[in-house]
């Protein structure tokens, strides 16, 4: 099946771009982010150590996780609020890290590029899990307007627990364990096209990469 991939750091714009991406090719939108993130909640219900990767991985080969057009589902019941509290992004920090369980992300990841056209957003898509993806499309944005993306989206949805300057410090740390991890760091994949979305609008965004896909004979005009 086709693939696009989209990497690049946190409130780059990956979600929306990925989900307005899949919805207007009417492909499948993977947020493997989410992936990760089911995993630590998972972990964090069922009291696994996040020191212990055997058992991280344990899990995570058990899990039924699914991530589709901006939802997130693990073992069927809707987690899409939950994985984004900052307890479970604290968390996910460890899951990300640990190889094995990066060994199992892949499998569930590249098993539903046999079934479907994918539009998958995360750090190591064009990189490690789909290195031959048709197009790749790496998104970054300064911190300034990432800390502010954030920011909009947590107020939007009621939490104005912290300021826009501690989730750019936030952000920035995160940014640093996502390029450092030693297995599935945040890269640019060499052949990715790299869309620096300053200033940009959601709209602008999307028709660069259909343009991109429509150059590369995924898709017609
Ligand atoms: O995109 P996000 O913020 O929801 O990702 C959550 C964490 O998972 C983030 O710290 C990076 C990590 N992640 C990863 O290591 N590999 C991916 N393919 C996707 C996310």
């Amino acid at each position: 099946m086709k693939i696009i991939t989209l990497d690049g750091p946190a409130g780059a714009g990956k979600s929306s771009t990925a989900k307005a991406l899949a919805h207007e090719l009417g492909w499948y939108h993977m947020d493997t982010g989410a992936m990760y993130r089911s995993v630590a909640l998972a972990a964090l219900e069922q009291n696994i150590s996040l020191e212990n990767e055997k058992d991280l991985a344990e899990l995570a080969a058990s899990l039924d996780i699914q991530s589709a057009h901006g939802d997130a589902f693990l073992n069927g019941r809707n987690v899409t609020a939950e994985i984004r509290i900052d307890r479970v992004t604290t968390a996910t920090r460890f899951v990300a890290d640990a190889p094995s369980v990066r060994e199992e992300m892949k499998k569930m990841q590249r098993s539903l590029s046999e079934e479907f056209n994918l539009v998958t957003e995360g750090r190591d898509q064009g990189t490690i899990v789909f290195p031959d993806a048709e197009l790749k499309i790496y998104l970054d944005a300064s911190p300034a307007a990432r800390a502010a993306r954030r920011y909009r989206e947590r107020v939007d949805l009621g939490d104005q627990s912290r300021t826009m300057d501690e989730i750019l410090h936030s952000q920035l740390q995160r940014d640093q364990g996502d390029r450092n991890r030693p297995v599935g760091a945040m890269a640019v994949a060499i052949d990715a096209i790299i869309i620096n979305t300053d200033g940009l609008s959601l709209n602008n965004v999307v028709k660069q990469i259909l343009k991109c896909a429509c150059d590369r004979g995924l898709i017609s005009d």
